[in-house]
């Protein structure tokens, strides 16, 4: 007697759902992405208990035919792909016809649907069989409710956390889908948060405030590439960081993923602008062609491989550098405008503003977003830092120094004079920094004579060899020798003083991490530790003159505040908080 057989349909589609259906908030991702592939431009979503007792999603996308409702429960039925070419350029987010019959397996699954006004139909499924369709009035699109998730299934009911968990994880869903399109309405409504509207809006930046809050309004836009291949989105200026790295939000062709490449590429662009140990927010697109990547590499879909990732991750690294090196006025205004007075405006009552000035009254932006509610999202620079009247620039007088190692110094032009301690160490280093590295210079490619032969070992070299011409390009002059070594006949100047047997290590341990050569990496923390090394140091007194040029060039420094090893570099104290030190103020 035969021992094996085919599992019945039922039976395998709960196992596919162990794979696509891991919790509540991966049904919600399935079926807004189908509401998204139908062309909705309206989608509402609600929820109970964390998504375990209900979970609905509402589209006016295309919808479905009878014969449709049945097709989308069957495996691998689908409309979005018919060849194996057709992977190759995904433009829908679905392609394997998986993830309805899945989830129709493991709950009570309810579908309604209608291609046109009135003409619909209703299907009912309970944990994978079909109990009814029905004619069905109802407007274009489709409504799927999904209840009672993995009720029949104890073994997969009990690996679900509790509710506020899976709460904020179906929030950690629509925020990320709802941060990629601004164009589609939604409708955010749960038992625990009550109702969210956000109307469609022209880009993700005025999206910022309500779905992160208030904070994250600071983000400021940055756009890089021309299309196909763009990347744009928003970072937080220096300033402005957090304890760990769950404000970053990376989208590749509108999918919300988590891709340890692009994040490590991300990294080494925040490197020297964020302390160590604090990340920076920051929400970033990233558009290629569709088939410049493949995402079927994922059972959820959340990771993608780049075909040419070579191409993208020095691009996202050079372009989020510049983004944030080109914060520079948001830094300087930290240093040298006085914060924005906002509770005395804020306690102001309206109506009196409204009668003083009746034109600000007809300029308040419309409640319903648009426009000018992105305007308020991302005021012009100048309005954001600035107050009404001009203020004067920061002049900053050097007084002495205390210890041969800290400048004080006295900073006026804000609203109040300030006292400044400034690290004359890494204030150096900062300068010397930024003053060899930021400004972008092509390496000159120096000899080594003789050339200098490193075995690697044959898995190394087979590792290395296929970027050995991108090292050549960025001046490191390497080529395979015999079966296990690289001979290295040239470097760039900036790494001139490596060893070229650890230098080669290094790279190999880059290419591990994130599969690409990056010099610019080491170029950024050789000179880390040149500036270090030929900066002034401590207990070494400083002429007056000298001392008055450093802050001074400080100042005029892309990121003054933190030196190149994410150390603070100017302390302040306010005359209030003097005043309040000494007793002279409440
Ligand atoms: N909201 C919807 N509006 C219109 N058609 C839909 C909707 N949801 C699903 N469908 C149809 O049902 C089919 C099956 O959906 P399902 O999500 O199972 O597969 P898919 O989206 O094609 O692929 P994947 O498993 O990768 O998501 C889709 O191909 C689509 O034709
Ligand atoms: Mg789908």
């Amino acid at each position: 007697m035969p021992r094996i057989r085919v599992l019945s349909d039922q039976v395998a589609n709960q196992i596919a759902a162990g794979e696509v259906v891991e919790r509540p908030a991966s049904v919600l991702k399935e079926l807004v992405e189908n509401a998204l592939d139908a062309g909705a431009t309206r989608i509402e979503v609600r929820w109970e208990e964390g998504g375990k007792r209900l979970l609905e999603v509402a589209d006016d996308g295309c919808g479905m035919a009878r014969d449709d409702l049945y097709m989308a429960l069957e495996r691998h039925a689908t409309s979005k792909v018919r060849t194996a070419d057709d992977l190759g350029h995904l433009a829908s987010f679905g392609f394997r016809g998986e993830a309805l019959p899945s989830i129709a397996s493991v709950s009570r699954f309810d579908m309604a649907s209608a291609e046109q006004e009135g003409a619909g139909h209703r299907l009912r499924c309970e944990f994978g069989v079909i109990k009814e369709v029905q004619p069905f009035s109802r407007s274009r699109g489709t409504t799927i409710t999904v209840r009672d998730l993995f009720a029949q299934l104890p073994a997969r009911k009990r690996f679900l956390k509790a509710t506020e968990t899976e709460h904020a994880h179906l929030w950690g869903v629509v925020t990320r889908m709802a941060l990629a399109t601004p164009a589609i309405h939604w409708v955010l409504e749960s038992d625990r948060s009550g109702r969210l509207t956000l109307p469609a809006v022209p880009v993700a930046g005025a999206r910022l405030g309500p779905l992160l809050g208030d904070k994250l309004t600071a983000l400021v836009p940055f756009r890089d590439g021309a299309a196909p291949w763009t990347l744009h989105g928003y970072v937080s200026p220096p300033e402005l960081s957090f304890r760990d790295r769950n404000h970053l939000y990376l989208f590749v062709n509108g999918r919300a993923v988590r891709d340890r490449l692009l994040l490590a590429a991300l990294a080494s662009a925040w490197e020297g602008f964020f302390p160590k140990g604090s990340y920076p927010a920051a929400v970033v697109f990233l558009d290629v062609p569709a088939d410049a990547v493949d995402v079927n590499v994922h059972p959820t879909k959340a990771e993608v491989r780049f075909r040419e990732p070579q191409r993208i991750f020095p691009w996202v690294g050079r372009a989020l550098r510049e983004a944030w090196s080109g914060l520079r006025g948001g830094l300087a205004s930290v240093l040298d405008l006085p914060p924005r007075p906002l509770e005395p405006e804020l306690e102001r009552p309206l109506a009196p503003v409204a009668a003083e000035h009746p034109h600000l009254w007809a300029a308040t932006p419309p409640a319903t977003g648009g426009h000018r509610a992105l305007e308020a999202a991302f005021p012009r620079r100048e309005e954001t830092s600035r107050a009404a009247e001009p203020v004067p620039e920061t002049t900053v007088r050097y007084l002495g120094s205390f210890d041969a190692t800290y400048l004080l110094a006295e900073a006026t032009g804000g609203p109040e004079p300030e006292l400044w301690l400034v690290d004359q160490h890494v204030a150096h280093e900062r300068i010397l920094y930024e003053r060899h590295f930021l400004r972008k210079h092509q390496p000159a490619v120096q000899p080594l004579m003789p050339p200098r032969v490193v075995r690697v070992g044959p898995e190394a070299l087979a590792r290395l060899a296929p970027f050995l011409d991108a090292c050549a390009e960025a001046g490191v002059e390497a080529e395979p020798f015999a079966e296990d070594a690289v001979v290295v006949r040239g470097l760039p100047d900036f790494l001139m003083d490596r060893d070229p047997e650890a230098l080669l290590a290094d790279l190999l341990q880059r290419l591990e991490e994130i599969g690409h050569v990056d010099l610019d990496h080491f170029r950024r923390e050789l000179n880390a530790e040149l500036s270090c090394r030929s900066a002034i140091k401590k207990h070494h007194h400083l002429p007056a003159d000298l001392a008055q040029r450093l802050i001074e060039d400080l100042l005029a420094c892309e990121v003054p505040h933190t030196c190149p090893h994410g150390r603070p570099v100017i302390k302040k104290l306010t005359r209030t908080e003097l005043e309040r030190s000494f007793g002279r103020r409440a």
